[in-house]
């Protein structure tokens, strides 16, 4: 159903980029606390970004980097709406501040803030890795109720 503009003054959107489900699902459980709307990169369209209070980027890792249409994003958000980052990877957790650095910095150009940021690991199903089994089930329970506190978090701040 289409938002109103009224409603999209109260609710937070979720702009997700993910290949392989793992960032999609981690994404749909931040929503649930914060009642937030959930729109697939591919699907956002530029009314919807409007009048929001906050708005959550949230991409699988390809090749080190977050899905462009993800980083891209941050020159669309309109002035004076927060933000925050979410991320999933195969490996490398503790890279998780250089895979968002590009679009950090771009939402520091554009002077939107970033409330906080997640990260956690997702099953790499990239074909020429899958066979290593690279955080085989992540995201798990446990991490889909870290994602629901990240969000409970980003509420409790909004
Ligand atoms: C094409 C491709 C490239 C990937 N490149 C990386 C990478 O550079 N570093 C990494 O840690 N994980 C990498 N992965 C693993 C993904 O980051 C991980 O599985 C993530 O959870 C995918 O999110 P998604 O299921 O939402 O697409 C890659 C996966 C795919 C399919």
């Amino acid at each position: 159903m289409a938002t109103s503009s009224k409603d999209r003054r109260q609710t937070p959107l979720i702009v997700f980029g993910s290949r392989t489900d793992n960032t999609r699902r981690v994404a749909a459980a931040m929503a649930k606390p914060l009642a937030a709307e959930l729109v697939a990169i591919d699907q956002l369209k530029d009314h919807q970004l409007r009048g929001r209070p906050v708005i959550g980027l949230g991409s699988g890792v390809y090749w080190l980097r977050l899905e462009r249409g993800i980083v891209d994003l941050a020159g669309r958000i309109p002035p004076h709406c927060r933000a925050f980052i979410f991320s999933t990877s195969g490996w490398g957790l503790s890279w998780d501040a250089f895979y968002r650095s590009e679009l950090e910095k771009r939402l520091k150009q554009r002077g939107i803030e970033v409330i906080d940021r997640w990260h956690g690991p997702g099953q790499d199903r990239n074909p020429f890795f899958k066979w290593m089994g690279i955080s085989r089930g992540r995201p798990n329970d446990n991490d889909i109720r870290r994602a629901r506190e990240f969000a409970q978090g980003i509420k409790r701040r909004l």
